[in-house]
């Protein structure tokens, strides 16, 4: 280890070690915990961002592993300072997490500007705490850490395995369909969530905290580790003792956060057969690191990454115990060979190479190779089009290939309730090409591009046997999802996006190979309807909300804050003490 820092050099020390009134008191003060002056005074003092919480099942053991953390910083001769953030459970938090995890970045961000710390360690998991603490993170610029909850054990119904969110929208699919009783339904619900841990499919979580591994943020292996394990508990001590050393070595997010660690970060989402929420946190992330990512480059990787990862619900099979059990990320990595950039840096110290060293797959299905993958591509394609000119995601391995090129009548809706009451009704007037379109669900318009682009299926066409359609949204959907679904239409209908422009029958028309999605409408058309176009109301009225409609931006970039952009102004300046 290179030393670069020293104990006159710390940046806690502009609060501890001053012979003066202010720094007398903090002092005091933190005698007052009971802590004695050589327990603290010249060493590295580590934020640990600890993201648990009683609503959040994902991060209950976080209550206790934060021991395990605080261990680890104490025997490499640090001392932690816990702070308790914003926990964005995805099963409680409404309208949805995604309102809040700018809020969460803040956070990050203020708490370890505002606290005498040198690095930090950052806990989370569920789905939006991860790019929440790393976009925070990011732009404070200490050494830091992330330590992923890891995914809960599989589920179990009458032996058969279940996965979080993907076998519950299923389910329900088929109780909706009369084909499931209530006991079968209650015993699912009861099977589906064993342990603590995030979903254990590769929804939203599973993805968020293998791309903080491939950006380098993770020990190596940290991220596929089930949080029930005993490898948990000792990955979480080893992540404690590291920060230590990181911060004497003055090792920065900017030195290991770089186009080429992002670039990695994006193939292996794609080899992950990633969430469609990846998009767009990756993009805040690159975003906060000052690395300009486009969709375009997102296209570009899902052209040349298949999908290596056989879990559900991009692969069929398996969860994310199997894939550990297989070899985790770094077996995946190990496979994508010449798709990484291996000289990169990662908080452990060592190169991406270095940290692949020996990494081995003990179950050749579960994470495939490349000339076995489980699709072809990329997780993800981007579409551009007279619908969404700045662009849309689909999840193409995801949805019935019969999908991938597709034209029919369009049937518009403006809100969720409008929607789910003709989905419940039996006789609706629906035949299986039409192509359900939600809007007003985006950035803007939702606000916070709430999870509902996997529009369910309507009743009338559900008893007819069907089991996917086309949609289109300008909201997410969860990583646990799939089906037929584009979403994130960019720019959305809430500011004038062409989504906005369309009406019921009119035609519209997908062409996956060529990355195209249009309405068949003239331009002439277009213009007379943009002109008698309506901005609606924002939602919300006041608070969080309202400033979030004003301040936040399209899906294309992230759906950042534009005071939050690295671009936006001077770095923020240390505090005056
Ligand atoms: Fe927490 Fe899915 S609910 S990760
Ligand atoms: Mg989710």
């Amino acid at each position: 280890m290179q030393q670069k820092k020293t104990a006159e050099t710390l940046r806690s020390a502009r609060w501890f070690a001053p012979d003066d009134l202010r720094s007398s008191g903090h002092r005091s003060r933190t005698m007052q915990m009971g802590y004695a002056l050589e327990e603290w005074m010249g060493k590295p003092i580590i934020a640990i961002l600890n993201t648990w919480s009683d609503a959040n099942p994902c991060h209950a053991h976080f209550k206790h592993r934060v021991e395990d953390v605080k261990r680890g910083i104490l025997q490499a001769g640090g001392f932690p300072l816990e702070l308790p953030a914003l926990s964005l459970s995805e099963s409680y938090v409404k309208p949805t997490t995604m309102l809040y995890r700018n809020m969460l970045a803040m956070e990050a961000e203020e708490l370890l500007r505002s606290h005498p710390v040198d690095g930090a360690v950052l806990m989370g998991g569920c789905d939006k705490t991860t790019p929440g603490l790393v976009m925070g993170a990011i732009s404070m610029g200490l050494p830091m850490v992330y330590l992923p909850a890891g995914p809960m054990l599989r589920g179990n119904y009458r032996g058969q395995p279940l996965g979080s969110g993907s076998d519950a929208w299923k389910f329900w699919d088929e109780r909706r369909a009369g084909l499931l009783s209530e006991r079968e339904w209650v015993e699912a619900e009861a099977g589906i969530a064993r342990s603590y841990g995030h979903c254990m499919t590769m929804g939203t979580a599973s993805t968020m905290t293998a791309i903080a591994e491939a950006l380098g943020l993770t020990l190596p292996g940290a991220s596929s580790i089930p949080a029930a394990d005993s490898n948990h508990i000792r990955m979480s001590s080893a992540v404690g003792r590291r920060i230590v050393e990181m911060v004497w070595e003055d090792l920065v997010p900017s030195k290991i956060i770089t186009a080429a660690s992002v670039h990695n970060a994006v193939a292996v989402a794609m080899a992950t057969g990633c969430s469609t929420n990846a998009v767009v946190h990756l993009l805040a992330m690159a975003r906060r690191a000052g690395i300009d990512l486009t969709l375009d480059d997102l296209d570009d990787a899902g052209r040349k990454t298949p999908v290596l990862a056989n879990i559900r619900p991009t692969g069929k099979t398996y969860l994310m115990e199997d894939f550990y059990y297989a070899g985790g990320l770094r077996a995946l990595m190990a496979k994508l060979g010449d798709l990484l950039d291996r000289s990169v840096m990662t908080v452990s110290g060592k190169t991406l190479g270095e940290t692949l060293d020996g990494a081995e797959c003990f179950n050749d299905d579960v994470i495939r190779s490349l000339d076995n993958p489980v699709y072809h591509e990329g997780s993800l394609a981007v579409l551009k089009g007279n619908l969404a000119p700045n662009g849309a995601v689909i999840k193409p391995a995801a949805c019935d290939p019969r999908f991938h090129r597709h034209q029919g009548p369009a049937l518009v809706f403006d809100s969720y309730p409008e929607m789910k009451a003709a989905v419940d009704d039996e006789n609706l007037d629906i035949t299986p090409d039409h192509v359900m379109v939600l809007r007003g669900a985006g950035p803007q318009g939702g606000p916070g591009m709430p999870e509902w682009g996997m529009l369910p299926i309507p009743k009338a066409l559900l008893k007819q046997g069907y089991r996917d359609m086309l949609r289109i949204s300008d909201a997410r959907m969860s990583g646990t999802s799939y089906g037929a679904c584009i979403l994130h239409v960019s720019p959305e209908s809430h500011v004038g996006g062409p989504l906005a422009l369309l009406k019921d029958g009119d035609i519209i028309r997908l062409d996956l190979e060529a990355r195209r999605i249009d309405m068949l409408i003239s331009d002439e058309e277009l213009e007379r309807r943009r002109a008698a176009w309506v901005k609606p109301q924002d939602k919300i009225g006041r608070g969080y909300g309202w400033m979030f409609a004003r301040h936040v931006g399209q899906a294309d970039t992230g759906a950042d804050f534009d005071f939050l952009e690295t671009s936006f102004g001077p770095t923020a300046a240390e505090p005056d003490i």
